[in-house]
């Protein structure tokens, strides 16, 4: 059983001051922006759900049965053409290879306990020409960024059992065969825009 299961029904309330600082001009930013057929990993409560355009195929995933039954209750998230949600972890994800035109999640990879392998997973769900959009937290980029995520990690960790917060996640991205082609900072680079490419999927 995940943590998030048992979070759930608190969540959206407990992550609402982050949201009104920062989150949510970040995923206003992201997410109206993608087209074709979309698999958001880590869908939680489906936050992302009403920013999608309607002309957009969105299939949510997520490993907890828990925060999908909250997404399912978005009455956005039936307006798109084709939402689909399944539970599945993103280090085996249940699609073919090249199923995809982005990948994309918010907030996930810092609790994925293998990101290299979910990563590697989200390559092979693309299709060669695809795109992986991520906005996540990060180690900070600056001295004091930094130092406070290293320094907070360890509490935090053990509080949140899932969650690390100096994770280095635009680097794995890379590591796994993405084209890293923007890094946006914010927060002293504590929270990321990650956009990556396939590109060389075919050569490889
Ligand atoms: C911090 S929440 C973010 C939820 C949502 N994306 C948002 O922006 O509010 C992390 C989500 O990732 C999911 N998650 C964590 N590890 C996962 C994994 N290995 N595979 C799929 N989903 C995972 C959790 O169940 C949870 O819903």
């Amino acid at each position: 059983m995940s943590v998030f299961d048992g979070l759930s029904s608190i969540y959206d309330l407990g992550m609402l001051p982050l949201e009104w600082l920062l989150f949510r001009r970040l995923r206003q930013q992201v997410f109206p922006l993608l087209r074709g057929d979309v698999l958001e990993i880590g869908v939680g409560t489906g936050i992302n759900l009403p920013l999608y355009r309607p002309e957009v195929r969105v299939t949510g995933s997520d490993a907890s049965r828990e925060m999908l039954t909250w997404a399912a209750r978005r009455p956005q998230s039936h307006s798109h053409n084709g939402t689909a949600l399944a539970q599945s972890d993103v280090q085996r994800l249940p699609f073919p290879d090249g199923s995809f035109d982005v990948v994309a999640a918010s907030f996930v990879f810092c609790s994925v306990t293998d990101p290299a392998q979910g990563l590697a997973e989200a390559r092979r769900v693309l299709r060669p020409e695809g795109k992986l959009v991520l906005l996540e937290h990060t180690r900070g980029n600056n001295g004091l960024g930094a130092w406070l995520t290293d320094t907070l990690h360890p509490a935090w960790k053990a509080w949140s059992k899932e969650c690390h917060l100096n994770r280095e996640t635009a680097q794995t991205v890379a590591q796994v065969g993405f084209e890293v082609r923007r890094v946006e900072r914010h927060a002293m680079g504590i929270v990321r825009v990650i956009e990556a490419t396939v590109q060389d999927k075919v050569s490889r």
